[in-house]
């Protein structure tokens, strides 16, 4: 993966249409076209204390997640980045593809508060290391900057 190309591309997504939901949209595309070996890019967004699935590449996904509840629910509750390498390890954790090994959520912010999360997986265990982690979470904090939620 060329990281500042992935960016870049990230930023002209953002700029072309701020709307979330038109430039969420693209980026799962642009995730699951730069990031080998993944089976789901996407976003979950908080409405209503839940996480309802947002737009996503790979197979249809679990709908709502409670705040605290598997990786992307405990990415809300605990407001922090969950890294997780093998899937099976990690409590709680919601099977929507079983295909999934290894997991990355990112919270994302807006008015203060958590908005939404990126969610990635990957059939590969330990799939994520630190760069990969630091790329996604560079892309959530241009995220946090260009996003519009209005609409
Ligand atoms: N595995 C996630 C659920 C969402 S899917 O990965 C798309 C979780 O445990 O929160």
């Amino acid at each position: 993966m060329n990281e500042e190309l992935f960016l870049k591309q990230a930023e002209e997504i953002m700029n072309a249409e701020p709307w979330y939901v038109a430039s969420m949209s693209n980026l799962s595309a642009l995730m699951m076209q730069s990031l080998e070996e993944l089976n789901w890019a996407g976003f979950y967004l908080v409405r209503d204390g839940m996480l309802v699935v947002g737009p996503f590449q790979g197979k249809p996904a679990c709908i709502r997640i409670p705040a605290g509840k598997g990786v992307c629910g405990t990415a809300v509750a605990q407001d922090r980045i969950q890294v997780v390498p093998d899937v099976h390890q990690f409590p709680g954790h919601i099977a929507c593809d079983s295909a999934s090994e290894s997991e990355v959520v990112v919270p994302i912010h807006h008015g203060g508060r958590v908005a939404a999360v990126l969610d990635i997986d990957s059939p590969v265990r330990g799939r994520f290391n630190e760069k990969n982690t630091a790329v996604l979470g560079e892309l959530v904090r241009r995220m946090e900057e260009k996003i519009s939620w209005e609409g």
